[in-house]
């Protein structure tokens, strides 16, 4: 069932178009990930959706409701920015309790939510403490505890773990995903890192200039993109023309082939009329972990072939002459 409904979402900024007709249903419960690259509008999506600016054209429900015209105190939005933006001057506790006194709750609920929402994002431990005492981590699971203590019927999530560091960020990546199937918050997340993209979201939305190219699961965008630039935008999937595709496997195909990197498999093909052999020449290897990439030509065609490693078997060298197999059904054509 629709829960947020944007239906032809228009805005500019001067003679700049930046939201071009963005029509996009989310879902009760649902964790829809906004992906584009920078200055695509996303950040200008959500605060639209927030009330934080004004769109031009276009209407957005809530629960069914009408809220464009609605203050944004009035929405019951929450919202994490990138920089978790917390009173340095205050206690954690007293960071979370600063929505709640405004909404003169009595001192024992006010505590009660608090604590719960400690609970929630695992800091129990720091309500006492001030923001310079906490790790980057921490701080964003604070901003994120600032926004959910309010219970907002709408999360909005403008990149909220670009500003850390690797490590900290795949960890607070699973541990939001288990916080929002935990809460069944409806929430949007924006990002232009494509496996956060895949890893969180339900589904996906990927913009470019203003527009939306594609709304999908995950998989789907990831093996079926609708164009070129989501195909070029997701993952590292090779893009040969149809001329190239042809020389390649040595048959006329008339489309762009959209082939992902673990689709050619390494060695000749074991029966299968479907399957064709392809000489190649290593150019380069890279081994990360349980992963080789490598590099090949085949005819003049450079393309990326991925395999998984072994403990105990040998990975291509450069300069080496192998052969792979490709099953044209693999590929995605546009
Ligand atoms: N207040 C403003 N006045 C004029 N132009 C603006 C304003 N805010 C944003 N823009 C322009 O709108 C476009 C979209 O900006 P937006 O911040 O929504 O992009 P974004 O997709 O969030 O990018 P990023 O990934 O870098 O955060 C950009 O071209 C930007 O320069
Ligand atoms: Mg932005």
């Amino acid at each position: 069932m629709t829960y947020l409904d944007l239906s032809a979402i228009g805005m500019r900024y001067g003679d700049n178009v930046i939201l071009d007709g963005i029509d996009l249903s989310v879902a009760q419960g649902e964790m829809h990930v906004l992906l584009g690259p920078s200055g695509c509008g996303k950040t200008t999506l959500l605060r639209s959706i927030a009330g934080l600016v004004q769109p031009d054209k276009g209407a957005i429900h809530l629960a069914g409701l009408a809220i464009e015209k609605l203050h944004p105190k009035d929405r019951g939005i929450g919202m994490v920015f990138q920089h978790y933006a917390l009173f340095p001057n205050m206690t954690v506790r007293q960071n979370l309790a600063f929505g709640l006194e405004q909404r003169r709750l009595a001192r024992t609920v006010i505590s009660d939510k608090i604590d719960a929402v400690l609970d929630i994002v695992s800091l129990q431990d720091k309500a006492d403490s001030r923001p310079r005492q906490l790790s980057g981590g921490q701080k964003q699971r604070v901003a994120l505890a600032r926004a959910l203590v309010l219970e907002p019927s709408l999360l909005l999530l403008d990149e909220p773990l670009s500003a850390l560091d690797a490590q900290i960020r795949k960890r607070l990546r699973d541990e939001l995903k288990r916080i929002q199937r935990r809460t069944g918050l409806t929430s949007i997340l924006v990002t232009h890192d494509q496996d956060e993209a895949l890893s969180l979201g339900d589904r996906i939305s990927v913009m470019n200039k203003g527009r939306i190219a594609q709304t999908a699961s995950g998989p789907e965008i990831f093996y079926r993109p609708d164009d070129l630039f989501v195909a070029k935008f997701i993952g590292n999937a090779n893009i040969l023309s149809a001329a190239e595709f042809s020389r390649l496997i040595g048959r006329d195909f008339d489309q762009t082939a959209v082939i992902h990197p673990h689709m050619f498999k390494i060695g000749r093909a074991s029966g299968g009329s479907s399957l064709f052999d392809v000489a190649v020449t290593v150019v380069e290897t890279v081994v990360a972990g349980n992963i080789v990439r490598y590099v090949m030509q085949s005819n003049g065609i450079i393309f990326n072939v991925e395999a998984q490693t072994a403990m105990n078997r040998a990975h291509l060298a450069v300069g080496e002459e192998a052969t792979v197999t490709i099953d044209p059904s693999d590929a995605h054509f546009l």
